[in-house]
């Protein structure tokens, strides 16, 4: 059986995980602390967002130095201690590779705009349009925009040249069409590889091949173009050969991917990747495809693009990585469940949904306690530059400020970044001192402690998910096959392997659902066992947020 299968990985967000040493910021040591508790959840791989030397413009993404820690978030021997002390706990650390960019502090960058010539060819560096004169910067050379809001080319005027950033403006591109940055990139992967490391997340990894030819997108704002590049699969592979990647576990995280890409990129026999991270399934409340303008999520949406998605990744041997939440979404009981009424019950629904999928799960941090969006109302409150831009960009376009509030409160990155609330203690136990973004202000009732306390934690319901995933093979290896395509309220499907059958019904309203096909207890009738579920007992339909696992041998 492929190793990773059966496996569930948790993601850390180190910066607000754990506060070892009282300056507000989570470090290496904090995650050490916890680690029993990690233990205890029944995880298997920690995947760490970088917590390599960087100016944090974009909070680690930005990296200046790929093989030292930042010593914010702790030493080198901190990092050993902690790879040994997770592996006496079964635990594997899984790090977050950023190799699409640099920070624009890195010293690759900073000899390429002293003009070292073998370091200028490590970026994209191109005239720019209709220039006057060999002094004048001209216009940026495509139409693309970066991620964060205006164009993905900045005008460098020691080169005379526009550099290319898909994200922030201090994250270039690395340009991969040069062997030697692919060497270096290889390198730094072994680097940490030989340190212990199990697993590797990398960082929009489908944006790395950019196209042939630099010409406007006339019909968007650029990503067509430059997702999934024309050498995308052949540098993977590379990168998987000289970095020895084989046998490893590896996430690829896939900006404006498609299916077929996708199967491309996990397919067993193509040695890139052994899963990937697609967003389709979080746009489903974008109006128009906007993030921010805000909508409802299309719930029938949702249900057509998993059932697409994971009959299409088995029907052609690829493997998803299966997720809601991460340190770029905001929180899935207040996104798709009820933070307020029905948050214990949407949040065990959403749970299940996903986990037992086909695929292998990740909980980001939090979200085996129902953490929810922090309801931010001040501008002041918030850290990330994607955020702050847009807010900008929401005034120029004529919303006020509390309109452009609202819209930050319902899709800003940070209400997945605010600190673990572990206690009721100040600042949710997370640190001694003022934390670096504003924890949520229902700390005091959301915690680690105080969920641990109930019989019916949220935190039980996940280890049993885990422990269900390790116990029955269906869910690591079974096929999937969608049920209630019409319903407009219950996402269902059912997993096949040998002679079982496990049917699993989420209920995604407010309000009681019934199935189309009959009545839920009908499976009962057909010899179907309750596994797992959020409510005791069952009826003719489905509570609010209910979800209930049957399971039939034979
Ligand atoms: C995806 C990361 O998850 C996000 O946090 C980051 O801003 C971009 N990639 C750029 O590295």
């Amino acid at each position: 059986m492929t190793d990773f299968r059966n496996k569930v990985v948790y993601q850390i967000y180190p910066k607000s995980f754990k506060d070892s040493d009282g300056d507000g910021v989570g470090d290496l040591r904090g995650i050490i602390e916890k680690l029993d508790y990690l233990a205890e959840l029944g995880v298997d791989y920690l995947w760490i967002t970088p917590f390599f030397l960087s100016p944090q413009k974009d909070n680690g993404y930005d990296v200046a130095d790929y093989t030292a820690i930042d010593p914010r978030f702790g030493s080198m021997e901190d990092f050993e201690e902690l790879v040994s002390a997770a592996g006496k706990r079964g635990l594997k650390i899984m790090l977050d590779m950023v190799l699409c960019h640099t920070s624009d502090q890195h010293l690759w960058f900073q000899k390429a705009l002293e003009g070292d010539e073998t370091y200028r060819r490590y970026y994209i560096l191109r005239d720019g349009r209709n220039k006057k004169d060999p002094e004048d910067p001209g216009e940026p050379p495509t139409n693309w925009q970066c991620a964060f809001g205006g164009s993905a080319w900045q005008w460098e005027p020691r080169q005379g040249k526009w550099y290319l950033h898909l994200h922030d403006v201090s994250q270039p591109d690395l340009d991969w069409t040069n062997p030697r940055v692919r060497e270096e990139l290889a390198g730094v992967v072994r680097f940490w590889k030989e340190r212990g490391v199990a697993g590797f997340r990398f960082d929009v990894i489908n944006l790395i091949s950019k196209p042939e030819r630099f010409e406007d997108d006339t019909e968007g704002l650029g990503r067509r173009l430059f997702a999934d590049g024309p050498h995308v699969h052949e540098y993977l592979r590379e990168l998987v050969a000289s970095a020895g990647l084989e046998g490893m576990v590896t996430v690829g995280e896939m900006a404006s991917t498609d299916l077929e890409n996708c199967l491309l990129y996990t397919r067993p026999e193509a040695h890139e990747l052994s899963m990937v991270f697609n967003f389709h399934h979080l746009k489903v409340d974008y109006r128009d495809g906007d993030k921010w303008a805000l909508m409802e999520p299309d719930i029938m949406e949702l249900k057509r693009l998993f059932a697409a998605w994971q009959t299409g990744m088995a029907e052609g041997g690829g493997w998803n990585a299966l997720f809601w939440c991460n340190h770029d979404q905001p929180r899935i009981v207040s996104r798709f469940g009820d933070e307020k009424t029905y948050r214990k019950e949407s949040a065990k629904m959403l749970a299940a949904c996903i986990h037992l999928m086909r695929g292998t799960p990740y909980i980001y941090q939090g979200e085996e306690i129902g953490m929810t969006n922090p309801g931010y109302t001040s501008i002041d409150q918030y850290r990330d530059v994607e955020s702050l831009n847009h807010y900008q960009i929401l005034l120029d376009k004529g919303k006020t400020e509390g309109e452009a509030l609202e819209i930050l409160s319902v899709r800003s990155r940070d209400n997945g970044r605010t600190p673990m609330q572990w206690s009721e203690e100040p600042h949710g136990g997370f640190s001694e001192a003022e934390p670096w973004i504003p924890v949520a202000a229902n700390f005091a009732e959301v915690n680690v402690a105080s969920d641990m306390r109930e019989k019916d934690s949220i935190f039980s319901f996940y280890r049993e998910l885990i422990r269900i995933r390790k116990e029955m093979p269906i869910v690591a290896e079974g096929g999937i096959r969608f049920l209630e395509e019409e319903n407009p309220d219950v996402l269902a499907y059912e997993r096949r392997w040998n002679n079982e059958s496990l049917i699993v019904l989420c209920n995604f309203r407010r309000q009681y659902a019934r199935l189309i096909k009959g009545c839920v207890s009908d499976y009962e009738k057909d010899g179907y066992r309750k596994r797992i579920g959020n409510y005791q007992g069952t009826g003719a339909g489905l509570r609010p947020y209910e979800v209930i696992v049957y399971h039939k041998v034979g």
